[in-house]
């Protein structure tokens, strides 16, 4: 008894119908907007590979959290891009370092605007790893310390979430530890739980100058290949306290996405990131696609597969095109 007693094109004829029945709902409100912070004053520097995304020296970038929360994006994604580099990363733990220094003037600037720092040391390190270098490796428990006095750092400029992004093992339980002994019990992680060695960081590396000097960070993010082993880093990420989880990137991992959040409760976040708003920037200005039509498929295709929070740098334009 299917056709012509069914018609699923019956509930497709109008608008109306179609907007009744739709599953998935995307809203300003699990929209998070990643920022870079740099030196100086009066500094809005594109970056060449993320057309419309700045550099922004921390006076303007306290004016573009402004407009940001006026659009009604609840939350910003704050990275640095520090004076100098050095070895060990000091510019990330500093306390007077650039994304302290942004965190600071964006919350007394936008108190109700949700700074998340971004947890990590490669935007810091001369050499561009996420962690410190030992006998030619990347040494796991010597960047615990640091990652956690870089969170601590951080919260006490103001950070309302840190998010750590490193993928170093145990992190998540040093960060929870130094943030609970200075008093931050109530101070939210978000961890890079299932964070992949991808292609698609291309630009951000550009817009950070943070690519690797030497080697590649495949022995510790994880490899594009594996599904299994996302389940495994997020329930020790949840089993050391992470509050918050995240997919990274998003439209490439919708599977990974879909299995997170059929086996874990907490809320989850999935991250659009650079390479995929770059490829859409370039292929819409190229005249090949449509940019609205293309953002709003692949934002919504992320929450259908199960994320709450989404990081994009179309944050700002999404939120104008649902608000009209
Ligand atoms: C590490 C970090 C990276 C991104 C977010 N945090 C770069 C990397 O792992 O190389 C990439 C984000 C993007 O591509 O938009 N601090």
């Amino acid at each position: 008894m299917a056709f012509p007693t069914h018609r699923p094109r019956r509930l497709r004829r109008t608008a109306a119908l179609r907007s009744m029945i739709q599953e998935t709902h995307l809203s300003v409100r699990s929209l998070v907007y990643p920022l870079f912070a740099c030196p100086g004053s009066g500094v809005k520097q594109e970056i060449g590979s993320m057309p419309g995304n700045y550099r922004w020296s921390v006076d303007l970038l306290a004016e573009e959290c402004k407009q940001v929360f006026d659009l009604g994006i609840p939350a910003v994604l704050l990275f640095g891009i520090p004076e100098s580099k050095d070895e060990a990363g000091s510019g990330a733990y500093d306390p007077d370092g650039i994304v302290q220094r942004a965190a600071r003037k964006v919350k007394k600037a936008v108190p109700e605007l949700l700074v998340i720092c971004d947890v990590c040391l490669d935007e810091y390190t001369s050499h561009g790893h996420c962690g410190l270098i030992k006998n030619g490796e990347i040494d796991n428990d010597s960047t615990l310390e640091l990652l956690g006095k870089t969170a601590v750092t951080q919260v006490e400029a103001g950070a309302d979430v840190v998010a750590p992004s490193d993928m170093m093992d145990g992190r998540v339980g040093r960060i929870r530890e130094d943030l609970d002994a200075e008093g931050f019990t109530q101070t939210p992680i978000l961890a890079y739980s299932a964070k992949y060695a991808s292609a698609f960081y291309g630009p951000f590396r550009e817009a950070a100058d943070s690519a690797p000097k030497f080697g590649d960070r495949k022995s510790y993010q994880m490899d594009p290949a594996n599904q299994r082993e996302a389940l495994r880093e997020i329930a020790l990420d949840i089993e050391e306290g992470a509050d918050m989880i995240m997919v990274k990137p998003a439209l490439p991992y919708l599977d990974i996405i879909a299995m997170a959040r059929a086996e874990f409760d907490v809320p989850m976040a999935a991250y659009q990131v650079s390479g995929e708003f770059s490829m859409i920037e370039a292929a819409a200005r190229a005249g090949w696609i449509d940019r609205k039509r293309t953002v709003m498929e692949t934002l919504v295709s992320i929450r259908r597969a199960g994320a709450d929070v989404i990081l994009t740098y179309f944050a700002k334009d999404v939120a104008r095109w649902l608000a009209s």
